[in-house]
């Protein structure tokens, strides 16, 4: 349904140009859960704004790629036909409801008008079609809820209404970028049900972008780990969790609580900071921090390649000289406690 091919977008600023996606190729199946994890400034937000063509225009710009949709590349598309496409085929859900929602106006009106703007139904049909989204996403008392504003509405309750929303066309894809990072751990994992129970209700395709491992692991059946601007591991999340291929995916997992863990274990935070995206470090962009870098690392810039059933990596290690260097790290880190 949706496949990206060496797609660079980059971002023209006084200190140069910062490579923010920098040759991301990979598709997205319909019906299927996905999700981009990575640190904060590692091209997320970027490349989901990509997607839907939305990154300001300059000063971001795209060097390369394509990003075919039902076969149509949007990157060459002109602005009206991009509009068919926005809110209709693709949607998009963002951290921060309030941003998207206008505090002026009640949430009917806001939901009937993203309605009309999509369907050709009467008011009354628009309404009653309001009325049975905000069921959907699971808010109580639908009819009355619907004549209050914005900022009657909890953190969680918003991003409902703003998930209702972006439903109200059917999207085949909905792109949801850190849809649970401004709310709390508990209303954190209502929305990922709702999101689950909607996925599996219309079969709509979901990108789910997150720093946050614990939440691909609740949601996703296939994960790309982003550094930098680039992919550097994708598979399936069984893949990216118990068979990790990558040192950077592996430091992330170590820098997080387990999912379902009880909290005691030693979390390790990844050392050093996030490479500046104007002048990449020379090699792998993730040597100056990797606790397995060697001479090669400095001089090989490892492209994305097959382990194995579609789980691919970026690096130099093969998975047999990865395993044994964990081994031995983990080895020598037992013996630095117990002394
Ligand atoms: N409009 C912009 N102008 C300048 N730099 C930007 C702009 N948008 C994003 N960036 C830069 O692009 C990089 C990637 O940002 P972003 O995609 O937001 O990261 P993430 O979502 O992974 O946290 C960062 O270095 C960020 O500072
Ligand atoms: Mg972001």
């Amino acid at each position: 349904m949706l496949e990206v091919k060496n797609l660079k977008a980059y971002i023209d600023v006084d200190a140069g140009v910062v490579k923010a996606v920098d040759d991301v190729s990979f598709s997205i199946k319909a019906g299927e859960t996905v999700g981009i994890v990575g640190e904060s400034g590692s091209g997320k937000s970027v490349l989901a704004l990509s997607l839907m063509q939305l990154n300001p225009k300059p000063p971001v710009f795209y060097p390369q790629g394509e990003i075919l949709f039902e076969g149509q590349n949007l990157l060459t598309m002109k602005e009206s036909e991009l509009r068919k496409i926005r809110g209709n085929k693709i949607s998009m859900i963002f951290q921060d409801p309030m941003s998207s929602l206008n505090p002026i106006f009640r949430i009917e009106k806001q939901l009937i008008e993203a309605i009309r703007t999509h369907q050709d139904l009467s008011r009354k049909d628009a309404e009653r079609k309001a009325i049975e989204l905000l069921t959907d996403v699971g808010i109580p008392d639908p009819e009355r809820r619907m004549r209050d504003y914005p900022h009657q509405f909890s953190g969680g309750m918003r991003q409902r209404v703003m998930i209702a929303i972006a439903l109200a066309c059917r999207p085949k894809l909905l792109i949801a970028d850190e849809p649970t990072t401004a709310l709390d751990v508990t209303i954190q994992a209502q929305i990922l049900e709702l999101l689950a129970s909607i996925q599996k209700k219309y079969g709509t395709a979901i990108i789910i972008i997150t720093h946050d491992l614990g939440v691909v692991a609740k949601l996703a059946d296939r994960v790309m780990v982003m550094y930098s601007g680039r992919i550097v591991e994708e598979g399936s999340t069984a893949d990216i969790f118990y068979r990790t291929s990558m040192p950077y995916t592996w430091s992330l997992l170590r820098s997080m609580p387990n999912i379902g863990s009880a909290g005691n274990e030693r979390l390790v935070p990844i050392q050093g900071q996030p490479p500046n995206l104007i002048t990449p470090p020379k090699g792998c962009n993730f040597n100056p921090r990797c606790l397995f870098a060697g001479p090669e690392c400095l001089e090989v810039d490892p492209v994305l390649a097959e382990r194995g059933n579609g789980h691919l990596a970026a690096c130099v290690l093969s998975q047999r000289e990865f395993n044994e260097r964990k081994r031995q790290l983990e080895a020598v880190e037992r013996e630095g406690v117990r002394g």
